[in-house]
């Protein structure tokens, strides 16, 4: 039996999303204060798996730490800190990477989603990713990992890997990781096109919610968002194959810590032109205390890599003897 413990992180490949909140941030906030032991990592490793300006990504690696300790994650509660300060995620990488099997890695959506045509030309790093996010996250023992949607299949195939590994040396070493996708906006979607998911890298600024938007760029983002000619239905039923409606009650439903039911109950019959401006006043309600103590914490980055350099060596304290252990059960 392994002990309780969360691990999840983000990839500082861009500014923070809505998504990445709602779907990621807020609940780890929430984890941060049950029973279980929880860590939280920028994934900078993760982010130049495609190609990343240095001082760019430097800053982008400040960004979300300032963004998690904005939203309420405490750096004291929570180990919080930059996966490549803890060179064991490396190594315990090429391990796995040793372990996962080709065939398991062509499977993977994300890889496919975003190679696209080009599977020649992307590096190798993004095609071994999953393996290195395994190592992530067995590195810790960890038991439960809080992601979006979109981050369903890379979990499963930890647990592939893991078990894979077990098997292969006769151990029960790494634990069975559950993923944890709960809450009303598990997959955040683009606002202008309702099937893709919102994303720090998308093409159009005008199709995600950044952390840093103020107010004006929020409000004018959720007036512009694509919807139907409907508004919103007598129930949630109602919802069903209007991906971008949906959308906007399940980000309100998040926002206000309620349900898509009863969102739907409360805006009942009300056209966009009434639910879209109540939408933008309530982001910008939870959203700018966020965003106005990210800015005050990016004004101070060497207190912000002090902070991470003390969550890395807390991190390493758990690593390093689980990679001690991990060699020694493969004879390294
Ligand atoms: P991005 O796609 O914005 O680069 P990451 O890969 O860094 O996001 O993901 C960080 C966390 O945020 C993951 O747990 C992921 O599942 C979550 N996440 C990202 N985008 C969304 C979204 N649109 N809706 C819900 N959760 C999301
Ligand atoms: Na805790």
């Amino acid at each position: 039996t392994f002990t309780p413990r969360v691990f999840s992180g983000i990839k500082p490949s861009g500014g923070l999303t809505l998504g990445n909140y709602l779907g990621a941030i807020k609940r780890w906030v929430d984890m941060q204060d049950g029973a279980m032991e929880t860590l939280y990592c920028s994934v900078d490793l993760h982010a130049i798996t495609v190609w990343q300006d240095p001082a760019t990504l430097k800053k982008g690696t400040r960004e979300i730490a300032a963004g998690m300790l904005a939203s309420g994650i405490d750096p004291e509660t929570s180990i919080l800190f930059n996966q490549s300060q803890v060179p064991e995620h490396t190594q315990l990488g090429w391990i796995l990477n040793c372990v996962a099997r080709m065939g398991w890695m062509n499977r993977m959506t994300q890889f496919k989603d975003k190679a696209g045509k080009n599977a020649e030309k992307v590096s190798l790093g993004l095609y071994a990713y999953p393996s290195l996010m395994a190592a992530d996250i067995l590195l810790y023992h960890a038991t439960h990992v809080p992601v979006g949607e979109d981050q369903k299949q890379h979990v499963e195939l930890t647990r592939d890997i893991a078990a894979k590994f077990n098997n292969d040396f006769g151990v029960d070493f790494f634990p069975m990781t559950e993923p944890v996708i709960e809450g009303p906006a598990t997959r955040v979607m683009n606002l202008r096109d309702g099937t893709k998911k919102m994303s720090k890298s998308g093409e159009s600024d005008m199709e995600r919610i950044n952390m840093l938007d103020d107010a004006d760029t929020i409000a004018k983002k959720f007036k512009k968002a694509r919807t139907d000619p409907e508004g919103i239905p007598e129930s949630v039923e109602g919802l069903e194959g209007r991906p971008e409606a949906a959308n906007l009650v399940n980000i309100y439903a998040g926002l206000a810590n309620s349900s898509p039911q009863a969102v739907v109950a409360e805006y009942a019959g009300a056209g966009w032109g009434t639910f879209k401006p109540a939408l933008a006043e309530l982001a910008v309600e939870k959203l700018a205390p966020i965003s106005d103590e990210m800015k005050r914490l990016m004004d101070d980055p060497a207190e912000i890599d002090r902070k991470l350099a003390r969550g890395a060596q807390r991190a390493r304290e758990i690593a390093t003897p689980v990679l001690e252990r991990t060699y020694d059960i493969v004879g390294l």
